[in-house]
């Protein structure tokens, strides 16, 4: 196959002009993974459309996350729910949300910009303020003279601010509702519905994917503090009793997992320690197998979606910032050019929500076992879809290895298009059996593209910058053999197969039941 061509700035200029996340994130825009959302109307800060590629992404993050963390689970068996994104106000002020769910805000007198308080001071003086009451923030702003970091204006003194969104439900706004601000109360208010309906037996779990919202003060870093995103959220229901006893963690057990520790956060560490989940659980860092066993489901998760181990850890938060509902948590954070991301929260919610739930709505929501009323446990892992999708755009960029042209190497389950399908020029009959080709590969149910227009190498080019991760190009041998050429790219090595076997060997590269260098 001929050579493959440059695109017209060079990799070079274009890193000496941007930072990498403003790279990827032009990148992203540009080919279609996201958009400013209302863009015609100026849009609302905060709030993206995913494009053709980033939707496909998404889809593709929460079929993996789905048979990985409930199809898949046989015990505790894992139910699924599809709740409303409304609720209303006296759920939100049982769960805790109305009076607790606030962040800290500071405006600014003279051109009004309103900021997260515990933001600028973290930005401006470095100093870790997590946990503070508004009055210690004003005196740190106060004392170090802090001013508005766009106008220089003076600040007011810091007040509290609730992240969650309004609405009025019904013609005459009679009822005051909210906007989810995570997907977990819906779970909480239908346990006893879900455990009766599937005569579940303790324990189990609830999931729920979809979106929450959150009135972020100052949304900010692309994908990564949003005011409308996707959860992907486990509710796992323990009895009190069997905290300590996870029927399947032996599956998980001697996964390696890396943990930044209260203690080493005390002494200012940052390399956390590496044990494997019973380790952790033996030396009492972990408060439950429940948390060891997603920890480490966690850790194998996100290494199969192209984020490297060495790249992320789970932090245990210290207790002035862990979420007042909660008895422990661990985030998982990785490490990006814009600094340490959480990703996912894991939270030891014992029970919280339940109990609240009971007295607020005055509804017997235990579980009777052998005579007894049992209010279950819970332990929550809280995924953030549009988080996670941007620490893959990072981590799969590529820009080092000299072919002229970024690249993402998104591994295959992951990648928004699997295969790109072209004839080596735009000629009949190569045009017309290349289409075909196509149409076969899309009925088959894989997400292909065709392209003819440009040189091969630029298509190349083209199909590496969105990471698609096989070419299929049909030359002149297609017509005389009946042969395709198959280009990973990877190693950018080339491989010829038939054509009619090409449905099946798409589908074990992509699965991973073959290695691209077993074909050669
Ligand atoms: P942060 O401290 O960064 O605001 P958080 O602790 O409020 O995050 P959680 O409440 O634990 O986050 O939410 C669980 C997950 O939901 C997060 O790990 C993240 O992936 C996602 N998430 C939360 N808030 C946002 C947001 N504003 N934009 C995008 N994703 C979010
Ligand atoms: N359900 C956990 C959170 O969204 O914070």
């Amino acid at each position: 196959m001929s050579g493959e061509s440059k695109s017209k700035k060079s990799v070079a200029e274009q890193r000496s002009e941007k930072s990498l996340f403003d790279r990827i994130w032009t990148l992203a825009y540009h080919r279609g993974f996201v958009f400013p959302s209302a863009e015609i109307y100026g849009g609302i800060a905060g709030i993206y459309d995913l494009g053709p590629l980033g939707a496909k992404m998404k889809n593709n993050l929460i079929q993996a996350w789905r048979e990985f963390f409930v199809l898949k689970e046989v015990n505790p068996p894992v139910y699924e729910l599809d709740g409303s994104t409304i609720l209303p106000y006296e759920a939100l002020k049982a769960s805790g949300h109305l009076d607790s769910f606030t962040d800290p805000t500071v405006n600014c007198l003279k051109c009004k910009k309103v900021m997260r308080a515990d933001h600028l001071i973290e930005d401006s003086l470095g100093l870790y303020v997590e946990g503070m009451t508004p009055e210690q923030l004003t005196r740190i702003i106060r004392e170090n003279r802090l001013v508005c970091p766009e106008c220089k204006g003076d600040l007011s003194d810091v007040s509290v601010f609730n992240l969650m969104l309004g609405v009025k439900v019904g013609p005459a706004g009679g009822q005051t509702a909210f906007l989810r601000p995570e997907t977990a109360q819906d779970i909480f208010m239908d346990f006893k519905r879900v455990q009766q309906s599937m005569r579940a037996k303790l324990p189990f779990g609830i999931a729920q994917i979809g979106k929450s919202y959150r009135n972020e003060i100052s949304p900010r870093q692309g994908l990564i503090r949003i005011r409308e995103f996707t959860q992907m959220e486990i509710e796992m229901f323990i009895h009190p009793k069997e905290i300590g006893n996870h029927p399947s963690f032996y599956m998980v057990k001697d996964t390696k997992i890396r943990i930044l520790t209260r203690e080493q956060q005390k002494r200012g560490e940052k390399e956390p320690l590496e044990m494997t989940a019973s380790e952790f659980l033996e030396r009492n860092i972990l408060p439950n197998p429940y948390m060891a066993y997603y920890l480490a489901k966690e850790t194998i998760f996100y290494q199969s979606l192209g984020i490297p181990y060495e790249k992320f850890h789970f932090r245990h938060m210290m207790p002035e910032e862990t979420p007042f509902y909660s008895g422990g948590n661990f985030d998982l954070e990785v490490e990006l050019s814009i600094g340490r991301k959480e990703i996912v929260g894991n939270a030891y919610r014992t029970n919280y929500d339940l109990s609240n739930h009971m007295k607020k709505s005055g509804k017997d929501l235990s579980i009777s076992i052998d005579g007894e009323k049992i209010i279950p446990e819970v332990v929550e892992p809280s995924f953030g879809v549009e988080r996670a999708i941007y620490c893959i755009l990072e981590h799969c960029f590529r820009e080092d290895d000299g072919r002229g042209w970024t690249w993402f190497q998104f591994p295959p389950k992951i990648a928004p298009v699997k295969a790109l399908v072209l004839p080596l020029v735009r000629k009949e009959p190569l045009t017309d059996i290349a289409f075909k080709t196509y149409e076969t590969l899309k009925k088959n149910g894989l997400e292909v593209e065709y392209d003819d227009r440009g040189s091969v190498g630029k298509r190349y080019a083209r199909g590496d910058e969105i990471g698609i991760p096989y070419c299929v190009t049909i030359d002149y041998d297609t017509v005389k053999a009946n042969t395709v050429t198959i280009r990973d790219r990877d190693s950018r090595k080339q491989t010829v197969v038939k054509r009619d076997d090409l449905v099946e060997i798409l589908f074990k590269l992509i699965c991973g039941n073959i290695e691209f260098n077993t074909l050669l």
